[in-house]
Formats: structure tokens, sequence, C-alpha cells
């Protein structure tokens, strides 16, 4: 027994004077968090704001450009470091990207929400960890309380833009009574550039009782599907007069099913082609006057993300709305903006 105690010790004086030879020796080194950061050659990354971005895909033009302009803008020149996941238009993988964002304890979420509802819980996760979201492009419903502010578009005031060009267009024809058959290509049901666009070209339209909206059909905001809806529409009304496209990717589609059925758009056409969004390959069709009217949607956000991420971290109070600018584009002013036009 005595024997078998003097072993015991023997040992743990042996992995005594091991451990404290191994620390002498710098064995325990890289073990402490200390010395890794003070090691670093780099700037520490917790000098720069951390930022979770989920875009919900990359759709469009207008999308990529949108993306671009938010990462040139948040990058770490400018004090940022920028983590960027596309959701590739699956509302599930926007919130698995937030709910990453969470665990890892980002200083500010930003997203651009794929559909207005279904958000509540991931973003109640996010305001219980104390990280602000900041909305971006499209909205939410339900609370106002799940985040901090909005940056984008007034998409409703878009939609009256466009009820408004073709209002005025027909005043000054002398047409302002005459029947008018008008087909709408949409975004997917359930955004928010679909909601507030429809809803804002239907106040005034709801205001001409000779305006006849045939259909609102959702065209997803891509090329191929907006010519597929445009085909089949075109199968199922002999007489359309105009064609209100929620976006320029919808519109270049529809455009193609359009001639193939050998039909014409725009001033010199049998249609009127609206369209929202303004990027260059659309302004160069309302130049050669086959799109009527285009409708700007601004996707050069980044900035003013930027801009008011500073102000939060300087304590300031920010509104809880900003609206980027936004013009009309027809054949009369499309030619001040066409060579400035970059994406
Ligand atoms: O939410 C903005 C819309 O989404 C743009 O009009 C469209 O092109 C994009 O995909």
């Amino acid at each position: 027994m005595k024997n078998e105690k003097r072993l015991v010790m023997a040992l743990v004086v042996l992995v005594v004077m091991f451990l404290v030879l191994l620390g002498a020796s710098g064995g325990f080194e890289n073990a402490t968090p200390q010395q890794a950061t003070e090691d670093d050659s780099e700037p520490a990354d917790e000098d720069l704001i951390v930022v979770g971005f989920s875009q919900l895909g990359s759709e469009s033009v207008w999308r990529a450009t949108h993306t671009q302009s938010i990462q040139d803008a948040l990058s770490k020149e400018n004090g940022f470091f920028l983590q960027y996941s596309n959701a590739r238009q699956k509302q599930e993988n926007q919130i698995k990207a937030i709910r990453g964002f969470i665990s890892q304890r980002v200083d500010y979420i930003v997203f651009s929400p794929l559909m207005e509802e279904g958000w509540e819980t991931v973003l109640t996760e996010a305001k219980d960890a104390g990280i602000p979201v900041i909305l971006v492009d499209r909205k939410i419903a339900g609370s106002e309380d799940l985040y901090t502010t909005f940056i984008g578009s007034d998409m409703e005031a878009e939609g009256r833009k466009a009820g408004e060009w073709l209002e005025n267009d027909l005043a000054r024809r002398g047409r302002a009574d005459d029947p008018l058959n008008i087909v709408v290509l949409t975004g997917p049901f359930g955004s928010t550039s679909q909601i507030g666009r429809s809803c804002g070209f239907m106040q005034v339209a709801s205001q001409h009782p000779s305006w006849n909206i045939l259909t609102q059909e959702s065209g997803d905001f891509t090329v191929v599907k907006g010519k597929e809806v445009m085909a089949k529409l075109l199968r199922l009304y002999e007489d359309i007069d105009v064609v209100v496209s929620q976006n320029d990717e919808m519109t270049f589609g529809a455009m193609e099913a359009i001639a193939e059925a050998g039909l014409t758009t725009g001033i010199y056409g049998k249609m009127k082609m609206i369209s929202f969004d303004g990027v260059k390959d659309a302004l160069e069709l309302v130049d050669s006057g086959k799109i009527n009217c285009e409708v700007e949607c601004n996707p050069l956000q980044g900035e003013l993300l930027a801009d008011v991420i500073k102000k939060l971290e300087a304590g300031e109070k920010v509104d809880k709305e900003y609206f980027v600018d936004e013009l009309v584009f027809t054949a009369n002013n499309v030619r001040d903006y066409l060579s400035d036009r970059v994406y």
C-alpha cells in the first residue's frame, strides 16, 4: 500500500515537471488568444464594423448592381467587414443566413427580403440578440419594431408614376376616354416591388373607367418567364393596347414574344410598353422608341447604407425609412442620362 502511494506521488511530480518545462519552452504559444491577436500584422477585425448581408438572389441586372453597390460601399477601406450571402430566391436560405449572422454575433444584419411575410420569428431572434436589422430594397409586413431602418425605393410611388405617365400621354393625344386593354406582368406576388407597383398603378387606373385591366400575371422578374407569360397572354387576348412590365428583364422577354407574334411596341408600335428599373439596355430601347416609358428603380443604395450605419455607430438617431432618388425616362429626356448609365 505504502509503495503504491509512493508510485502515485512520483507520477504526479513527473507530470507537473513536464507541464512546467513545456510552458517555459513556448509549447503553449498560440494557445492563448491574446498572443494570437498580438501577432497579427493585419488590422484586427474588431476594428471593423461587421455586417452580415443577405441578398435575395441574382435574377436581374438591377439586382447585380444593387449587390455590387453594397459590396463597394461596405469595404474594408471604408471600415467594414462584409459577410455576403446569396439566398437564390429561397426564403428559407435567407432565414438560415440571418440565423448564421446572429450566431456569429455580427454588428449589423442587412437584408433584402424576398417576400414581405414570414420574418417575425427570425427577426425576433435578431432583436433578442441585440443586433440591429437594416432592410434594403424591399420591406417586411408586420411590426416595425423588428428593424431599425429601411433604405430603398418608394415602390408605390413608382407604380403611380407609371399610371400617371399613361394618363398624361393619352390626354396629350386627346384619347383620354378611349377604351384601353392593359396587361400587367408583375414581379413575384408578395414581394414589396410587386405589391407597391401594382398598388400605385391601380390607384391611377381606378380613376379611369375606360382602362380595362385584362390580367396581372407574375413573370418572376426574369427574361424567360416574362417571355413565356407574354406569349401566353398574346394567345389569350387579341387586342392588348398596353403592357405594364414591372421590371426590365420581363420587358426584354415580353418584347421577344411580341416580336415573334409579328407585333410591335413603343411610340410607333401597336402596344404601349411601360417598364421599371431603367438599366442601360432598356434606356437604349426608350431612345429608339420601342419602350414608351421607363420608371426608374435606383439600385445604388450602398453609400446611403454605409452612411446610415456610421450614424448608428456614432449613436445618432436615424430615420425609419430612406428613399433613393428616382426619375421617369421617355424619349424626351433619355439622352440626358444614357451616357452616364453604368449598369
Ligand atoms: O426589388 C427591386 C426589383 O427586384 C427590381 O425591379 C428587379 O429588377 C429586381 O429583381
